[in-house]
């Protein structure tokens, strides 16, 4: 048996595995999330250490003797926090998240430095985790001078779990600090911001054993030992281990808090003036380019709360026939973007408001919103060299039909739903746990899941969608 964890924004996800990958059951536990001032996202390790041993227990409580067999762990997460921890491996602070643009200043002033973008093959944004560094140095001192040590935030879960600060190739690559094409820290990145080696944890492959789980642990949820935990990687990888996504020309779009469009890389192909992110994938030899956007289903669930509803019942309300987009146009930039603008301080809009425009309209076009980032993100990836010729779709916001097929004629790609199961990141997470304990290979394991069904482009809407798309491009500007 393995156990999948997956470190989400909105709540940790726990996967118990069975050797022949069938799932045998999941729990979740829901995390909240503080925004102190605009534009500023943090969580606190407790809260996520909670949060873990809540979904562990229910998954337990489910499955007590499956659990009772688990032999390797494997652990995903949201990428790029900074958790800053004393020498006694305290935390100093809340995290600072992945959406959180404070560090704006000073993501423009790392990134005006020649070897961040030709070692790191990205740029270097807010969103990422040297520049949040360089706002704690600049604004909160003393935090900084008793910083030990710097993990990203399923880091932290591992330092918990096992006692060992330890990160790996794929989430360490959304530092800024990672020589991406080397696969190691690079000393000269870490000095422009004041650190060293000594802060960071040390690197394995996210297929290879990162350490075992702590005797308490053992102990507290009834394992006899060892139970291996395997390096893992950020969500996004996660992910695409999860639905077999490591050959080129493999790509998927996720529909989570963030919206993310994934393309599976042989080599490293870094494009750094696209906004693309080139990245390691989380096994040996195979990289991985993206194109982010911060906010997806975090944009409908801020239309539903403005609407005292939640997102499942505004779907439900539109039905999942796809419409021609109507007058209503919306920028989803509710925490700045990443791909392709790297703006950070460019907000959402609602433009073409008229008396008609009811609930629905609305809900349509925050979908539609969605649908035209991932556009501008699949012509960013296709400029950094990425083939992408279809799209498995993922994530808790492609539940919604409508979504995915507002999608598949955005980007005029074929759109693959697969069947009914839990193929994210924290079944991927279970399959690095599988592979790290038994060493199992990355074909063997990584198989593509069964695809439900296929939801086309439609070539009677192409014409409304250009349209309605070159208007969205324009409003970018504009608002710019
Ligand atoms: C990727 C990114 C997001 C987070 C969300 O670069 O910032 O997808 O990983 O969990």
């Amino acid at each position: 048996m393995y156990l999948g964890l997956d470190l989400g924004t909105s709540g940790i996800r726990a996967l118990l595995m069975d050797g022949a990958q069938r799932i045998i059951g999941s729990a979740h536990a829901d995390l909240s999330l503080s925004r102190p001032h605009p534009g500023w996202s943090e969580q606190t390790l407790e809260d996520w250490i909670t949060a873990a041993k809540a979904a562990v227990s229910a998954l337990r409580a489910a499955h007590p003797v499956e659990f009772g067999a688990v032999r390797g762990v494997g652990l995903s997460g949201q990428m790029h926090g900074a958790t800053l921890l004393d020498d006694a491996g305290r935390a100093l602070r809340p995290a600072i998240l992945w959406n959180d643009t404070r560090a704006a200043d000073e993501a423009a002033a790392l990134d005006a430095r020649p070897e961040f973008r030709a070692l790191t093959g990205n740029i270097v944004f807010p969103g990422f985790t040297a520049p949040k560094l360089l706002w704690v140095a600049r604004h909160e001192p003393e935090v900084f001078r008793k910083t030990a040590r710097v993990l990203l935030p399923k880091d932290a879960l591992r330092l918990w779990l096992t006692g060992e600060a330890v990160s790996e190739m794929s989430d360490a690559s959304g530092t800024s600090w990672l020589d991406v094409a080397a696969r190691d820290w690079s000393d000269d990145l870490l000095a422009a911001t004041n650190l060293s080696r000594d802060h960071m944890p040390r690197l394995v492959e996210g297929s290879a054993p990162s350490g075992d789980l702590r005797a308490e642990l053992l102990s507290d949820w009834g394992l006899s030992g060892p139970v291996v935990v395997a390096g893992g990687a950020g969500d996004n990888a996660a992910s695409a281990i999860g639905m077999g996504m490591v050959h080129e020309g493999q790509a998927f779009v996720s529909l989570g808090t963030s919206g993310v469009l994934f393309a599976a890389n042989d080599a490293f192909r870094p494009k750094p003036e696209s906004a693309v992110h080139a990245f390691c994938h989380a096994v040996p030899g195979r990289w991985h380019q993206m194109g982010v956007i911060l906010s997806a289903t975090d944009a409908l669930n801020w239309h539903a709360k403005i609407c005292g509803m939640d997102a499942a019942a505004l779907d439900a309300e539109i039905g999942a026939s796809v419409q021609a987009p109507g007058a209503v146009t919306f920028l989803p930039y509710l925490s700045g973007e990443r791909t392709p603008h790297n703006d950070a301080r460019i907000r959402g809009l609602f433009a073409g408001l008229g008396h008609e425009a009811d609930r629905p309209a609305l809900t349509r076009a925050v979908m539609e919103g969605v649908a035209f980032a991932l556009a501008d993100n699949l012509a960013a990836l296709r400029s950094a060299g990425a083939r992408v010729e279809r799209v498995v779709a993922v994530g808790g916001g492609s539940q919604s039909a409508y979504w995915l097929g507002a999608i598949a004629t955005a980007l005029d790609l074929p759109v693959d739903v697969p069947e009914r199961g839990d193929f994210g990141a924290a079944f991927g997470a279970a399959r690095l746990g599988l592979m790290a304990e038994s060493g199992q290979g990355i074909d063997a394991v990584c198989t593509p899941p069964v695809i439900d069904h296929t939801i086309a482009p439609d070539p009677a809407l192409r014409g409304a969608f250009d349209d309605a798309y070159a208007r969205f491009r324009k409003l970018y500007k504009v608002m710019a």
